[in-house]
């Protein structure tokens, strides 16, 4: 669910530190890539090792370690990450971060942080209390920093009162919030297609692809995080489907021809990532094909074209191809749009490294029409969906606009 998302934690000394392993261990079962810096008196309450070893990301501590080349890569994360987060934030480090003051790893990060910072204030009631501490606090949320109110109860240091850093499902809730993109699908039908078909031989073989599904789950993630109502047609694919998505299961080119012709007229958008086989077998033997002397012929036919016949009955609906070629990629790709009817096709050359099936990451280059294409760099097959989503989110705001 944070999947492509960077979070870096900046944990300061206080004695709820300990909670902040529970925190980045909950993050990376939601996929998110953590980074954790920590002040030196943090170091003193939880070791850079236990969040080293959770995050899977080296922990950054001191700014000078190397006194030749300053920690310069967290500076970057903090330009680079999608939020920052403070937790716990001292008094000191909430008071240092009000003043600029940047005299550790921590609050230089803070300060030439691009991003959005969060802190989530962590102290005895009476710290808490101290006006110091909250006009500090107030000038930091003038400024447009996010100030997580403090939980109220017994604390550490015996006293009861506001002050508990909130427990790391109420931080991971936050961080959900703050970092989840903007609902700009709301009440638009999605229809995506994901995975490689399996057209069967026998009741034991089977003709596939090596498509994964991955760009395919990834844009009906994206999609749904954006708030449209999303329908999965799956071919096989070991991956968890993206919470909130209807899922509909099929094995063959021919199952996915019928789901998708079942669903076609209630979508607005229909994109198809999916790996169709193009020929399967004419027969299915009943039972398993014994080895004989000699070789095999097997006899194929053409499944049914499902990109196509979407584009013959396409009325209002924005229709996208994929198209994932070793060669020429973008003479097939433009010879496809006319084809088949389709408003874009996203076209990536397989041969490439960083691109095509199995990968994190994808290469592709979106044509349109009238001859417009966009280029993407290589990015995270999330980040490729969104920023497909963005260019059918384009075409959808044009098609609104014009008479049905
Ligand atoms: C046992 C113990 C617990 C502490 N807990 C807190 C705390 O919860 N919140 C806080 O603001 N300071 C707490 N402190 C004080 C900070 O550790 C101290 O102000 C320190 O200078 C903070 O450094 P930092 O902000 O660079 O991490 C505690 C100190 C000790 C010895």
């Amino acid at each position: 669910m944070l999947r492509g998302k960077i979070i870096l934690i900046g944990v300061s000394g206080g004695i709820a530190a300990y909670k902040i392993a529970d925190l980045v261990s909950r993050l990376k079962k939601l996929e998110a890539e953590v980074h954790v810096v920590m002040t030196r008196a943090a170091t003193e309450f939880i070791t850079p090792l236990t969040l080293a070893v959770l995050s899977q990301n080296p922990v950054a501590v001191e700014m000078f370690e190397d006194t030749t080349r300053p920690d310069i890569q967290h500076i970057e994360l903090a330009q680079k990450a999608d939020l920052v987060l403070i937790a716990p934030a001292t008094a000191n480090v909430i008071g240092k971060i009000a003043h600029g003051i940047a005299d550790d790893l921590l609050t230089t990060m803070v300060m030439a942080s691009t991003t959005k910072v969060a802190l989530a204030p962590s102290m005895n009631v009476h710290m808490y209390e101290n006006p110091i501490l909250q006009e500090n606090l107030n000038r930091l949320r003038s400024l447009g920093y996010q100030v997580l109110e403090p939980g109220a109860g017994f604390l550490a240091c015996g006293d009861t009162g506001r002050g508990r850093l909130p427990e790391p499902e109420e931080l991971v809730d936050h961080i959900i919030k703050s970092v989840k993109a903007e609902k700009d699908f709301q009440g638009v039908r999605v229809l995506v297609t994901a995975g490689g078909t399996r057209e069967p031989i026998d009741p034991i073989r089977y003709i596939s692809n090596r498509s994964t599904g991955k760009m395919g789950y990834a844009i009906a993630e994206a999609a749904a995080e954006r708030g449209a109502s999303v329908v999965l047609v799956s071919a096989p694919a070991q991956l968890t489907p993206p919470p909130g998505v209807e899922v509909i299961r099929v094995t063959s080119a021919g199952d996915m021809h019928q789901a998708v012709m079942q669903r076609f007229n209630e979508c607005d958008v229909v994109i198809k990532a999916a790996a169709v086989a193009d020929y399967r077998p004419r027969q299915i033997a009943d039972q398993k094909i014994k080895k004989m002397e000699g070789g095999l012929k097997i006899e194929l036919e053409r499944t049914p074209d499902i990109l196509f016949e979407c584009g013959q009955r396409k009325q209002h609906q924005v229709l996208v191809g994929f198209a994932a070629e070793t060669e020429n990629v973008e003479e097939y790709a433009k010879k496809k749009i006319g084809q088949k009817n389709l408003d874009m096709i996203v076209a990536n050359d397989v041969s490439q490294d960083g691109a095509g099936f199995g990968t994190e990451t994808n290469i592709v280059t979106i044509f349109y029409p009238g001859g417009k294409k966009v280029e993407m760099p290589r990015m995270s097959k999330l980040d490729v969906a969104f920023g497909v989503l963005d260019e059918v989110g384009k075409i959808l705001s044009v098609k609104r606009k014009e008479p049905q």
